[in-house]
């Protein structure tokens, strides 16, 4: 394994098999592999996925991604929306146990004054505001099986949203840009 950046990944790929593999494909099959390498669930990954014609505006982006400003109801309320029921978003949220948080999402929730909607207890701060997602965290904190099942099922789904298969879209040829 080495840290080759995606977009030169997507070209080893496409030297070996040119467009057969979607770049869609690529960034699902990396993130299945990242969970993996760090100790979560192996799970099947259904492929097949094709590209967007457009390519991906930071704004279509963000429009679709809830924000680190908001609450978890409203995170429930944005995701709904997709089909994702509240245990689907506990579960994905609980794969941040790996990543990074940066300071700039979360400072004003404790300084100058803490919100008083978060526990005192970091560790159980944001899931616990919100009685919905308190029992699944809870059910999960208790059966770490439970939690593996539920997150390979909301992965899955996550990783089905939008897709485009058959003649729809295209095979990029650069993950990085669209084809000429
Ligand atoms: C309900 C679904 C999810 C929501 C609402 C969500 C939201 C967020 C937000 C707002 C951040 C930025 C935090 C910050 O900059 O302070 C973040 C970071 C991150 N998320 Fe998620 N996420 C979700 C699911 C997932 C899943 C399923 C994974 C992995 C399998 C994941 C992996 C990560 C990682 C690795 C970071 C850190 C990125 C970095 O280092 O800059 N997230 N997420």
């Amino acid at each position: 394994m080495h840290s080759a950046p995606n977009h030169d990944l997507c070209d080893l790929v496409e030297k070996k098999c040119c467009r057969v593999v979607s770049c869609a494909d690529i960034a699902t099959i990396a993130a299945h592999d990242s969970i993996f390498l760090s100790g979560r669930p192996e799970y099947d990954v259904p492929l097949g996925r094709r590209d967007e014609l457009a390519s991906a505006s930071v704004n279509e982006t963000t429009k679709n991604l809830p924000s680190p400003a908001q609450s978890a109801s409203q995170i429930l309320a944005a995701l709904a929306k997709k089909s994702f029921d509240a245990t689907n978003v506990v579960t994905l949220s609980g794969a941040h146990t790996i990543g990074l948080g940066h300071c700039g999402s979360f400072t004003d929730r404790l300084y100058p004054t803490p919100d008083p909607a978060m526990e005192k207890s970091f560790a159980r701060a944001y899931q616990y505001e919100d009685p919905t997602t308190r029992d699944i965290v809870t059910s999960f904190a208790k059966d770490l099986e439970l939690f593996f099942e539920r997150f390979v099922l909301a992965m899955t789904k996550m990783g089905q949203l939008g897709l485009l298969t058959g003649t729809k879209g295209e095979i990029q040829a650069r993950c990085s840009a669209r084809n000429s």
